[in-house]
């Protein structure tokens, strides 16, 4: 993305506009290599390198992250009160406005896709683009195929119908089952209230794919790490920006 030398600072969140006006003129800032002391020169932020008073600085404003959401954090930009999966990343995150991909409970662990790319967000979450979701859920009761098959067929579940979806039973116990679950769509509660149609409360549920992209075993809760070039290239094709 082309951007003027000073809103890039500002961007970035590494000055104010007029103390980065103040710093380039004063030759603080390179750009691959060279001073430069005019703030309206234009830069590609994700292939130039910036370096700010000798120091390499990251400049990308189209950035990707896969995190590890912890339970007790709300899916939101921010909240007055309670911490928000935009508190777990530094500060540019937000200013470069990257932005979570779709919501998971409070309660809800796994995947969550963050995106500075509005457009590919806005597409992975449009109905008509069935993006899969895998859940491991715990549910109350004894699961069997009776369940397996009212998800394989869809539900109404009052305000929506639900498309079919795929239910793996992994364990069913008489007091607890362990399932896993695949949703291509994205409504609110929707696993919680799909179980609790058939007569199951969900006690856990963690996400362990989104599209085409799995948790990285690697990550602790809470943890985040930016996506490599070929997962950014799974989600747009995902997204269908390849079609
Ligand atoms: N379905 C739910 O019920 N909750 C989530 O967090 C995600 C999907």
């Amino acid at each position: 993305m082309k951007m003027r030398l000073d809103r890039w600072l500002a961007t970035l969140g590494a000055c104010s506009r007029s103390d980065g006006k103040a710093w380039i003129r004063g030759g603080k800032v390179a750009v691959n290599g060279r001073i430069i002391r005019d703030s309206a020169l234009s830069f590609d932020t994700e292939k130039d390198a910036l370096t700010l008073d000798g120091k390499a600085v990251d400049g990308r404003v189209m950035r990707h992250v896969m995190m590890y959401k912890p339970g007790g954090v709300l899916t939101a930009a921010r909240d007055p009160k309670q911490p928000t999966v935009m508190d777990l990343l530094p500060e540019v995150y937000r200013r470069i406005g990257c932005m979570p991909v779709g919501r998971l409970d409070k309660d809800t662990t796994g995947i969550l896709i963050f995106t500075c790319d509005g457009e590919m967000n806005h597409r992975l979450l449009s109905p008509g683009r069935h993006v899969d979701k895998t859940y491991r859920a715990l549910v109350e009761g004894k699961l069997g195929s009776e369940t397996v098959e009212a998800f394989a067929a869809g539900m109404d579940l009052g305000d929506f119908t639900a498309q079919g979806a795929k239910l793996v039973i992994l364990r069913a116990g008489e007091e607890s089952s362990l399932a896993e679950v695949t949703i291509s769509e994205g409504k609110f509660h929707q696993v919680k209230r799909m179980f609790a149609a058939t007569g199951h409360e969900v006690t856990e549920l963690h996400r362990r794919s989104f599209g085409p992209l799995e948790l990285d075993p690697a990550l602790q809760e809470g943890d985040w790490r930016e996506l490599t070039a070929d997962e950014v290239r799974l989600l747009r094709d995902a997204a269908g920006f390849s079609e």
